[in-house]
């Protein structure tokens, strides 16, 4: 409905249910919807959410009241569904507000959520990533935000049969969110260099591995263009660590306690710089769910640690890296011109069969964003195509 309160946000809140009964105690709001589920929200989360001027700024939708700005001890005074279906709140504050009811459904707890979980595979299962028409992807949105999704599921995925275009690869990445820069630039193009600062401008083998470990957190994603490629070899060698990790975890249980919890650092071996990140090569949250992984054979600095933890780390370390040249957990495939592949740098390792430089040309360019960019991105072409259905 049109008249309804407005939100403390700017997403759209469908009203699929009804709340068709009301009750309060003096610092709880219970609701009965048209379903049958209820659902309860405290005084102060409702007043500090209040749709009005002075607690939320209308155009910023951000919060403009502080904690100690609300009355200690504020209650619900009363409480009545409005005949638009708002549910309007009056406080012991003197503050009445009606809000609206696809948001206070929206909000409710109905206890845990299932969190989308990463899809895991192996290239014997999954020999091939996730591919989408790239003129398609630039056009459609909905094509587009396929792309992202499975990007943020398999943690690679590619657009395919995009024309070669300079300016396109950035145009392509900020369209997601901005570019994070490096130490390699803004944007690098994967060649061979004469005094190259990585082993990734050489023709050589290249073993599995994320990019700057080197970080506090490393850069979340990285996106690779093809733009030509008429040399023999040199494919990419790809593997889902999270699968490895996972694998571990319950065939490997002692190498993966040294993973998740024995430190190592990393150093960048420029001239000019001096990066230097540590960490688990799994990272887990507190549930101890992987959350990403730091691994990267070349870049590891001497391991500073009683020898005891050198030794079950070094043992550890030497396991995952079997695993992961495993054939049975590489995804193998040629970069072809058009192609553009994007992938979790935290989570998808990625290697490169060596070269043969001569009677060819190679150009490959490369991008660095965040996690956040495109988990930002997939929630709002969602609602932009909800807006859009909606009209
Ligand atoms: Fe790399």
């Amino acid at each position: 409905m049109s008249d309804l309160p407005w939100t403390p946000d700017f997403d759209t809140w469908p009203v699929e249910h009804n709340a068709t009964a009301l009750a309060h105690t003096t610092d709880t709001l219970s609701v009965t919807w048209s379903d049958g589920a209820s659902s309860q929200y405290h005084a102060l989360l409702l007043r500090e959410n209040s749709p009005d001027a002075g607690t939320i700024h209308p155009k910023a939708r951000e919060m403009c009241t502080a904690p100690t700005d609300i009355a200690e001890g504020l209650a619900i005074e009363s409480a009545q569904v409005q005949p638009n279906g708002a549910v309007q709140v009056m406080f012991t504050d003197g503050h009445t507000n009606a809000f609206h009811p696809g948001w206070l459904r929206g909000i409710a707890w109905f206890g845990e959520e299932e969190v989308p979980e990463p899809i895991l595979w192996r290239g014997e299962d999954q020999p091939e990533p996730p591919s989408f028409d790239g003129p398609e992807a630039l056009k459609n949105p909905q094509v587009f935000l396929l792309w992202l999704e499975a990007l943020r599921d398999f943690g690679v995925a590619r657009l395919r049969g995009l024309p070669q275009q300079d300016g396109l690869l950035e145009d392509i990445v900020t369209r997601i969110g901005p570019v994070r820069e490096s130490n390699f630039g803004r944007q690098y193009t994967l060649e061979i260099k004469d005094d190259p600062d990585s082993q990734a401008f050489t023709s050589d083998m290249l073993l599995q591995h994320i990019d700057l470990p080197t970080r506090e957190t490393p850069h979340g994603l990285q996106f690779l263009y093809t733009r030509d490629n008429t040399t023999t070899g040199g494919e990419g060698l790809y593997v889902d660590a999270y699968r490895v990790a996972e694998d571990m975890r319950t065939e490997e249980p002692e190498h993966f306690h040294s993973l998740v919890s024995d430190v190592w650092e990393y150093s960048n071996r420029a001239r000019g710089s001096d990066y230097r990140g540590s960490g688990p090569v799994v990272e887990t949250d507190a549930k101890g769910r992987i959350t990403g992984v730091r691994y990267n054979t070349f870049l590891r600095a001497p391991l500073k640690a009683p020898v005891h933890v050198q030794a079950r780390a070094y043992k550890a370390y030497r396991a995952f890296c079997a695993r992961a040249q495993n054939p049975r957990y590489l995804m193998s495939f040629r970069y072809e011109p058009g192609d553009l592949l994007a992938f979790d740098n935290r989570r998808a390792l990625h290697g490169r069969a060596g070269y043969e430089a001569k009677g060819g040309t190679r150009f490959i360019e490369g991008i660095y964003s965040d996690r956040d960019d495109l988990h930002s991105r997939i929630r709002s072409l969602k609602r932009q195509l909800r807006q859009e259905a909606k009209t």
